[in-house]
């Protein structure tokens, strides 16, 4: 279980031998039938988060495939990433009316808050930093959504008192 490094504001993480396990599961379920690869990483996705190089080599063993096959189909289709993602996906809305109303403002104060840039992941692997545009709650403005919850923030600091709800 090496270390990855990613494009986030993350050095290095690891996949924890409880996710092994349940990648194994996976793999047991699968392995005896036919074009099996995608179910395999979409729910390995769900387990570990994302899919790092280390992951998609164990997949390939498993499912006795060459390596390049899974990375393949891990780059070319969208809903598989290899960069960690956070527990939370905190994202900021920067359409017209959010923009306005100092959405840059949000968006800067969580980036020197949490040390992270726009789509990158706080080291703790507690959240991803995006920007949207206009999710349609622009009698909000400007918003901040936290997975599913949408908050209208009136001052760029209580985004940071917001996010202290989510663990
Ligand atoms: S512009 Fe931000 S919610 Fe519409």
């Amino acid at each position: 279980m090496t270390a990855e490094k990613s494009q986030g504001g993350i050095a290095s993480t690891e996949v924890p031998p409880e996710q092994w396990k349940r990648i194994d599961e996976i793999i047991e379920k699968y392995k005896h039938k036919q074009g099996t690869l995608i179910p395999v990483l979409k729910e390995t996705q769900e387990v570990v988060g994302y899919l790092p190089l280390e992951v998609q080599q164990h997949i390939a063993v498993g499912l006795r495939l060459h390596p390049s096959q899974v990375y393949g189909v891990v780059t070319f289709y969208s809903l598989f990433t290899m960069t960690p993602r956070g527990r939370h996906t905190v994202r900021v809305c920067l359409g017209t009316a959010c923009y306005v109303r100092g959405g840059q403002y949000i968006v800067d104060l969580l980036r020197k808050e949490f040390n992270i840039d726009v789509n990158q992941t706080t080291s703790d692997l507690r959240f991803t930093l995006e920007v949207i545009n206009c999710p349609g709650t622009c009698g909000l403005a400007p918003v901040m959504c936290v997975d599913e919850d949408v908050h209208g923030i009136p001052e760029p600091e209580k985004a940071v008192e917001i996010l202290k709800e989510y663990p």
